[in-house]
């Protein structure tokens, strides 16, 4: 998925980085979870990892390529699936074939919606609007009827949140889209099975919730790997149809507002994104964290300052195994520079700090 600060591309770097560092154990915690892609990496590097974030779209994503370890097996969908065959692959395959069915997304975020709006909205083409809105009611349902278990869900839903962004009319974040439709939201939306990590044995977890409030109640574990936002975008604003995609509809419709429709009553605001905050709630995270090894990816623009970093690491650990890694990266643009934002070129350093703790 497209997502700002997503690690997939830095797995490599982050894998030889703890290979450096001689960090070993057996158990992980990663809070800032995002698209899960460093923790599901971790749990194919042999941890049992405990995630979590603030958005719903990211628990998803989190049950689904870390919390499950054995391939779904559709038990409550006889009619669907067929048991010669791949059971996720037929699955999936059977979603994609559901006759498009406007609602929700159709209405408030395609051209030809308009609900309640004066504003065209133009996210998704009509055709994938009304066919995500008929996968998102076909999940519910058959939730709704208890036929899908917690890890079929998940998974469902992991595919359909990242189908949507494969076709989504943007240059990767969702705060605004673009007026003429690009190559990729031409393309019909198409679900794929998500590549699950399975059969590890492992028992991970995945919340919904902050950061700070989860460490405090984790019993001792081997590594932290933070991965805080870096500047002042706050991610609710940036992913909020992703985020009404996870959540869907059917209890209660969001209220929309703006050329966006972003959620009238959205309130994920992060203290990691503001300036006046984000240092304290580092050194409150990194202070209350009961673990053994800590490991922080940042970039080199990012909004704590690099003697906050090295300060508080030092203090909570063995202050003479502080390390910092670093490695340029090509930068995330996802829009152009404005009067507001000048990007400093297309190459950001991406930095691993490190440290032991007692
Ligand atoms: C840099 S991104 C993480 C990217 C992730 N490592 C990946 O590879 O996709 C930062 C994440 O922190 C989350 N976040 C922001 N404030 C948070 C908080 N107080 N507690 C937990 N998660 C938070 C955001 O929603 C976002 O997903």
């Amino acid at each position: 998925m497209r997502y700002i600060g997503n690690k997939r591309k830095l797995v490599p770097f982050i894998r030889r980085g703890i290979e450096e560092l001689g960090i070993t154990g057996t158990t992980a915690c990663d809070p800032f979870a995002g698209t899960a892609s460093v923790a599901r990496f971790l749990k194919g590097h042999g941890y049992a990892v405990t995630t979590s974030d603030i958005m719903s779209f990211s628990y998803a994503l989190q049950w689904a390529y870390v919390v499950v370890d054995r391939t779904p097996e559709f038990r409550g969908l006889s009619e669907v699936v067929d048991r010669a065959e791949d059971q996720l692959a037929t699955t999936v395959r059977y979603l994609n074939e559901l006759e498009p069915r406007a609602e929700f997304i159709y209405e408030h975020f395609c051209p030809e919606g308009h609900a309640g709006s004066e504003h065209e909205r133009r996210y998704f083409t009509p055709e994938n609007a009304a066919k995500i809105d008929a996968v998102r009611r076909k999940i519910w349902e058959w939730c709704d009827d208890g036929r899908l278990n917690d890890d079929e869900h998940y998974v469902l839903l992991a595919a359909l949140i990242e189908a949507a962004d494969r076709v989504a009319n943007t240059t990767g974040v969702y705060a605004a889209y673009v007026k003429s439709w690009q190559p990729n939201a031409e393309k019909p939306l198409r679900l794929r099975p998500p590549r699950l990590v399975t059969g590890t044995g492992h028992r991970c977890r995945a919340h919904q919730r902050d950061a700070l409030n989860l460490i405090q109640e984790l019993e001792p574990f081997d590594l932290l790997y933070l991965d805080p936002p870096y500047n002042t975008r706050q991610y609710a604003g940036y992913y909020h149809i992703p985020e009404i995609i996870a959540e869907g509809w059917f209890a209660e419709s969001p209220k929309l507002r703006g050329k966006t429709g972003l959620p009238e009553d959205q309130n994920k605001r992060s203290d990691w994104s503001r300036r006046r905050s984000c240092e304290q709630a580092f050194a409150d995270l990194v202070n209350a964290a009961p673990c053994r090894h800590i490991l922080m990816s940042y970039n080199s623009e990012g909004i704590i300052s690099e003697g906050c970093i090295e300060s508080v690491l030092r203090q909570r650990g063995i202050a003479d195994t502080y390390r910092r890694l670093e490695q340029p990266y090509k930068r995330y643009r996802s829009d152009r520079d404005s009067k507001t934002r000048r990007y400093k070129g297309d190459r950001v350093t991406e930095l691993l700090y490190y440290v032991g703790v007692a």
